[in-house]
């Protein structure tokens, strides 16, 4: 388990977070009444996640009070069929296609504000964040960063395993 003052040493990673979170909002802001344009090519024009649509076929397997920096949130985690293992703390390796998501709501039994994800590569995808491929995406299942994200990596790389802190309550029996 990770005592509280593990999490000090994360300040960094916090800060950039919440400068990601920063930079998302922002942008929606900026484009707030003013006519469309063009995506230049430095930006990514805001894409739809695929594994949105099934979300609701994926399973539950718990809560937690989440400590991703970038807000209060209640996260629900959720797996796909190829998870299965996830929550196990076994040492079986996770499969590529392993999809384990977080839907974080500011509030219990309330619609989710964003959903973190990640969905296990081939190996060699990106060994310093264990081989998965890192999502956060909107309420409204658009994209708004993924792939091989540094500052997400960087602090799953303290998970006990394959980048993966497993630490939920699971559903009351
Ligand atoms: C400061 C450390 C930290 C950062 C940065 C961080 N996470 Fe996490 N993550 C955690 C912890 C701790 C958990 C355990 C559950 C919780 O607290 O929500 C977790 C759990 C998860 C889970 C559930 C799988 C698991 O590890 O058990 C997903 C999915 C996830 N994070 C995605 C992300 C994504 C995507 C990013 C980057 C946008 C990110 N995380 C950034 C600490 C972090």
């Amino acid at each position: 388990m990770l005592a509280p003052s593990d999490f000090r040493r994360f300040a960094p990673p916090v800060a950039l977070a919440l400068a990601l979170a920063a930079c998302a909002g922002r942008a929606t802001d900026d484009r707030a009444g003013q006519p469309p344009r063009r995506p230049t090519p430095d930006e990514q024009p805001a894409k739809p996640w695929d594994a949105f649509a099934s979300l609701d076929s994926l399973k539950t397997v718990g809560e937690t009070r989440s400590a991703h920096p970038a807000g209060d949130f209640i996260a629900s985690i959720r797996v796909n069929d190829v998870a299965a293992r996830y929550g196990t703390k076994g040492r079986e390796p996770l499969p590529e296609g392993a999809l384990v998501v977080e839907a974080l709501a500011t509030e219990a039994n309330t619609p989710p504000a964003v959903y973190y994800a990640m969905l296990r590569k081939a190996p060699g995808y990106f060994p310093d964040g264990g081989d998965w491929a890192y999502f956060v995406v909107a309420a409204d299942g658009t994209i708004e960063a993924e792939g091989k994200l540094a500052l997400c990596a960087r602090c799953h790389a303290e998970a006990p395993r394959e980048h993966v802190f497993e630490i939920f309550r699971g559903p009351a029996p």
